[in-house]
């Protein structure tokens, strides 16, 4: 049983002080960097891409973890591995089941070395990830409609995220669960008690006086 770690959103850090920003999660007991990557196509808004990855890598002590919430994710994804992504999570919504994109994607994350995620968005049945549960390292409920930072937490993904356990008990399968999405103090408690191992976090981190005191207040609101 593994306590629950925070993945602060770098989409709420300030861009031009990145590095001691990081610096000061990482202090704080961040288990992640999650990093939010959007095109403009699959989500509204346009983040930050490959080149900002690899110079995040350099920085960074803990591992990435790479949300792409970007349409046609088999192109990109080689270049996002290469730039070092530890943890690569694709929608599943951007991918083509029919032909078999879902699988293709997680082997591809999984040969370079990667934990391979999968993500849906609110309204995406939870049973569609049935097929993929056994070969994913994790899987990430998303508690706001993808696309923007500082949103508030959609009701009901609690039990989004008790869908996935049992999903994941029925298959004999154990990935990590990740919610994105309007975490704080007050939602926290909520999703980690029905089995959510990974909170992203992104306004309750960085817009704290105090990012590193954020993370411990988020994780010991988690573990109440
Ligand atoms: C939403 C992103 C989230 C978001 C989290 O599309 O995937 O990671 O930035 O931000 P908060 O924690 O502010 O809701
Ligand atoms: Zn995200």
């Amino acid at each position: 049983f593994e306590p629950v770690k925070i993945a602060p959103s770098i989409l709420s850090a300030d861009f031009m002080n990145m590095r001691a920003d990081i610096e000061t999660i990482e202090r704080g007991g961040a288990g992640y960097v999650h990093v939010d990557v959007m095109d403009g196509h699959f989500v509204p808004n346009l983040t930050l891409g490959v080149p900002f990855v690899k110079q995040l890598k350099k920085i960074a002590s803990i591992p990435l973890d790479v949300h792409l919430m970007i349409s046609n994710p088999l192109v990109q994804l080689p270049w996002f591995l290469d730039a070092g992504a530890d943890i690569v999570t694709v929608h599943l919504e951007a991918l083509d089941e029919v032909e078999g994109e879902v699988g293709q994607a997680i082997g591809m994350i999984k040969a370079a070395g990667a934990k391979a995620a999968l993500s849906i968005k609110p309204d995406t049945p939870v049973a569609r990830i049935a097929p993929h549960i056994g070969s994913l390292d994790m899987v990430l409920v998303m508690s706001v409609y993808p696309g923007f930072s500082g949103q508030s937490y959609i009701e009901g993904s609690d039990a989004r995220v008790a869908e996935v356990v049992a999903l994941a008990e029925e298959a004999g399968a154990n990935p990590l669960i990740e919610v994105d999405g309007g975490m704080g103090v007050k939602t926290a408690g909520l999703v980690a008690s029905c089995g959510a191992d990974v909170l992203v976090a992104g306004n309750a981190v960085f817009g704290a006086p105090d990012p590193a005191v954020a993370i411990a207040e988020i994780t010991a609101a988690a573990e109440a």
